[in-house]
This record gives C-alpha cells, structure tokens and sequence, in this order.
C-alpha cells in the first residue's frame, strides 16, 4: 500500500519525504486555503520535493474551465496529478484528461456507484472518503471494501485512494480491506510509529546499557 500526505504544509512534506515514508501527495481547495499561498507557487514547491505524484485540484465547476485550469496544473511538473470532482463535468474532464496521457484523481467519492462511474471515466485514482462517511454514522471502510471487490471484479485499473483517513485504525482497516493508497494527514502518519510498549521496553534498554558501562566503538 503506498503512503500519501494530505498535507499543503512543506515543512511537513520535506520532513516525510527524508524520512521516506510516503509516496506522494494530495492537496485539495481546504489545504491550499490553510498554506495560505498561491496554488502554482505551492504545487511547484511540492513538485520540487517529491517526484511522487502529486495532486492538485481544479477550483470550477463547468466542463470548459475545468480543462482549462487541469492543463494549468498540469504544466507545473510531470508529477502533477489532475483532482477533479465527482460530477459529470468532473468525469467528462476525467475522461479527456485521461486520453491526453494525463493522470487524474476523482475525489468526493461516497458510493460505490459513483467509484464504478470514476472507473469507467478511466481515473488514475478514486478518492473515497472514509472518515466523512463516519461523521454520518456510515462505516466508511466498507466502502472501500465494496470498491476493492467491484474493481477486481471487472479488472478496473483505478486506484483505490482511501482519503479523509483520520487515525491510525483507518490506516491499518484500509491496508487490510486493499486499498492501493491512503492518503493521511501528516500528524497521523507519525502518530503511526508510536506505541506504549515500544517506548516502555526502550526505556529499559537505555537503563540496562548504561549499567553495562560499555560504549560501541
Ligand atoms: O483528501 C481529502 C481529505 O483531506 C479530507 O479529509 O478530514 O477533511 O474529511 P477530512
């Protein structure tokens, strides 16, 4: 499964990317809005940082700007991925942006229905968001259990982006329903390494060398 960061912060990009923990990331309209930066300038900063793909998201509504703004983003970098709604002017430009050799990342993706429709426009990724669907009191890892086998049924090539990921249970829930991808803020991803009885036996280690008196040289 690959590691994406949702993330518009480049602090926390270039962090990740050292560390080599993920392998790309995901911007949406929200993340640019907390950069508080213009979306080119941001995108070719991150593009600079990584050579994953990274997603950017066309702001319009209608058909015509879409395409218009996607070949905008696109020109940035070759790693740019184009994020498009789920809507028929979003799957229409899907499908041209597809033709074109362009990748693309339908987000907003709440049924199984629509990720059968983002399919069919031939999208790069879907982007289904789990913890949205939580927040109605819908297990949103079922959804991406139903994409996972609705896409191997048919032998659809679109990834399966498993995004509004919030905790460390998602994560692991999505590796093992098979989603292709997560995309996770980057202080969950860290949050992921974290655990009591790593901390508690580290502690005693430390204190049981230090009584060895030894150094390793
Ligand atoms: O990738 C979409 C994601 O950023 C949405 O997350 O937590 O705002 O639902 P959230």
């Amino acid at each position: 499964m690959k590691f994406f960061v949702d993330t518009g912060n480049i602090g926390e990009i270039r962090e990740l990317q050292e560390a080599g923990l993920i392998d790309g990331v995901t911007t949406n309209p929200s993340l640019v809005l907390k950069a508080d930066r213009p979306i080119k300038e941001l995108l070719e900063e991150i593009c600079e940082v990584t050579d994953g793909p990274v997603s950017g998201e066309v702001a319009s509504l209608e058909l015509d700007d879409m395409m218009r703004e996607g070949k905008i983003l696109s020109d940035i970098a070759p790693n740019i991925v184009i994020k498009l709604p789920l809507t028929l002017p979003g799957l229409k430009a899907c499908k041209r942006f597809t033709e074109q050799g362009l990748k693309t990342n339908v987000t907003l993706c709440f049924s199984a229905n629509q990720a059968i429709l983002a399919a069919k426009a031939s999208a790069t990724y879907i982007s289904p968001f789990v913890g949205r669907l939580d927040d109605t009191n819908i297990n949103g890892m079922d959804l991406i259990a139903d994409i996972r086998r609705i896409y191997d049924n048919y032998s659809f090539e679109t990834q399966i982006l498993a995004a509004s990921i919030r905790t460390g249970n998602h994560v692991r829930e999505a590796a093992l329903v098979g989603a292709d991808v997560v995309t996770v803020p980057a202080a969950t991803l860290k949050a992921l390494v974290k655990h009591p009885l790593t901390d508690k036996g580290l502690k005693s280690f430390v204190a049981d060398w230090k009584s060895t008196g030894q150094t390793i040289k």
